[in-house]
C-alpha cells in the first residue's frame, strides 16, 4: 500500500531502482534516426500474456473507426469563435477554447470556489431540538418536514433533466463544463437533504415519497416532469423551430420555475427558521444550496437569453405568451404550497406574505428573460433574503472544513 508515510522514510528499494535508471539513462541524446528505429522496434512488440489480452488484441483488430473518423472530421479544423453557438452548432464541441461566453467559464470557475459538502456541518443543535418534544410547534416541524420532502426529489428532478434532456442538446463546451459542475452540485444538494434527513432520525420513506403522496409537493414534481419528458426522449433533436422552442421552454421551466420561483417559499421559511435560531444546522445547509441556486438561475437566464439573442425566430408573440403563462402557472402552484405549508401564520411570516413574496419574484423572472412584469408594485416583503443569498464562506467554515479534509484513507492507494 502507498501512503505518505513512505515519502518520509528511506526506502532501499526506490533508491536501487533509481541507481538502476540512472544508469541506463544513454550519456548522449538519442538522434531522430535512432528514435524513429526504436520506435519501429516497439511496434514490432508482440505481446505475450493471457488469453483474454490476445482476445482483447484481436477485438481492437476489428475496431470499426468511421464513428470516430466522423467526429475527427468535424474537428478537422481549429474552431473560430464565431463557428460557436448555443444550439445547433457545427463546429468540434470537444475543444473547450476559444471561448465565446466567457460568463459561463467564469460561473464554472465561480462554482467550483464555492465548493462545499453537506458533513462540514454541525447538526448536533438539530438534532437535539427534533428530539425534544417541545423545542419546535406542530406547524414548524410540517416546514422541514414538508420542505425535506419536497427538495430531496426536486434536486433529482432537476439533475435528471441537466443530464439526460439538456445536456445533449446545448451544444457548446463552457456551457457543458457549467452543466457538469451543476450537476454535481444538484447531486450535493440531494446529498444535504439525505443528510439532514438521516441526521434527524425522520422516516425516510415517507419524506422520500411526499412529491408522491402529498398533492401540494407532487403537484410541482409533476408540473416540471412534463417538460422533461418533451425533450428527455433520445430520439428528440432540435433544428427545427417547433424543436428549438420545446428546448427552450424546457430551459425556462426549469431554471425560471423549478430552480427559480419553486425553491423560494421553501428556502425563505427554512432560512427564516434558521434566524430565529432554530435547527441552524439544517437553515446553514439550505443557505449554501441556496447559492448555488441562484449562480444556477442566473446562469440558465444567461443561456437563454443567448438561444434567444441567437435564434429571434424562435420569440414570436404566441412564444412569448405560451412562456408567460408557463411562469403564472408555476407561481400559481407554488402559492398554493405556501398555503398548504402555512395555514397560520408562523415564522414571523404567513401565506399572504409568501404571496407577495412569490410575485416579486415571478416579476423579477419574467422581467431577466425580456417578458413584461406580471404584478407591478410589489415589495419584497423579505429583504433578508436577498442579504442570505450573496453569503461569502465565514472564517470558521473554512477552518473546521481544512481539518475535517484531511482524511489518511483517501491518500492511501491500495
Ligand atoms: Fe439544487
Ligand atoms: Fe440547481
Amino acid at each position: 500500500m502507498l501512503n505518505w508515510e513512505a515519502f518520509n522514510e528511506p526506502d532501499e528499494k526506490i533508491t536501487a531502482t533509481s541507481k538502476q535508471v540512472k544508469q541506463e539513462v544513454p550519456k548522449q541524446l538519442a538522434t531522430e534516426a535512432e528514435l524513429t528505429a526504436e520506435t519501429a522496434d516497439q511496434m514490432r512488440y508482440e505481446p505475450t500474456g493471457s488469453a483474454a489480452y490476445e482476445a482483447a488484441q484481436k477485438a481492437l483488430e476489428q475496431l470499426d473507426v468511421a464513428p470516430g473518423l466522423e467526429e475527427l472530421e468535424m474537428g478537422a479544423e481549429r474552431v473560430q469563435v464565431d463557428q460557436k453557438r448555443m444550439i445547433n452548432c457545427r463546429a468540434d464541441l470537444n475543444q473547450l477554447v476559444p471561448f465565446k461566453y466567457e460568463w459561463a467559464w467564469t460561473k464554472y470557475l465561480d462554482g467550483c470556489a464555492n465548493h462545499w459538502m453537506p458533513q462540514e456541518i454541525n447538526m448536533t443543535q438539530d438534532i437535539a431540538l427534533w428530539r425534544s418534544s417541545d423545542g419546535l410547534s406542530a406547524d414548524e416541524r410540517m416546514i422541514v418536514k414538508r420542505n425535506l420532502g419536497f427538495f430531496s426529489t426536486a434536486d433529482s428532478l432537476v439533475a435528471n433533466n441537466l443530464v439526460l434532456s439538456i445536456y445533449r442538446l446545448v451544444t457548446n463546451p463552457e456551457c457543458r463544463q457549467y452543466l457538469l459542475r451543476q450537476a454535481f452540485e444538484e447531486a450535493i444538494h440531494t446529498h444535504a437533504y439525505q443528510y439532514c434527513i438521516e441526521s434527524l432520525g425522520m422516516d425516510e420513506g415517507e419524506i422520500f415519497n411526499m412529491y408522491r403522496e402529498i398533492p401540494s409537493v407532487a403537484k410541482k414534481a409533476a408540473w416540471a416532469l412534463k417538460y422533461t419528458q418533451a425533450i428527455g426522449n433520445p430520439q428528440f433533436q432540435t433544428g427545427t423551430t417547433e424543436n428549438d422552442q420545446e428546448l427552450l421552454q424546457n430551459l425556462i421551466a426549469f431554471y425560471c420555475v423549478l430552480e427559480g420561483l419553486f425553491f423560494y417559499c421553501g428556502f425563505s421559511q427554512i432560512l427564516s427558521m434558521g434566524r430565529r435560531n432554530k435547527m441552524t444546522g439544517v437553515a446553514e445547509q439550505f443557505q449554501y444550496i441556496l447559492r448555488d441556486e441562484s449562480m444556477h438561475v442566473n446562469f440558465g437566464v444567461d443561456v437563454i437569453n443567448q438561444v434567444k439573442n441567437e435564434n429571434p425566430h424562435l420569440w414570436t408573440e404566441q412564444f412569448q405568451a405560451k412562456m408567460t403563462q408557463m411562469i403564472l402557472e408555476g407561481l400559481a402552484l407554488e402559492i398554493e404550497y405556501a398555503r398548504d405549508t402555512m395555514p397560520r401564520g408562523v415564522l414571523g411570516m404567513n401565506a399572504q406574505m409568501m404571496e407577495e413574496y412569490l410575485k416579486f419574484i415571478t416579476n423579477r423572472r419574467l422581467t431577466q428573460i425580456g417578458l413584461s412584469e406580471q404584478f407591478p408594485g410589489v415589495d419584497n416583503p423579505f429583504p433578508w433574503m436577498s442579504e442570505i443569498m450573496d453569503l461569502r464562506k465565514e472564517k470558521n467554515f473554512f477552518e473546521t472544513r481544512v481539518t475535517e479534509y484531511q482524511v489518511g484513507g483517501a491518500l492511501s492507494w491500495d
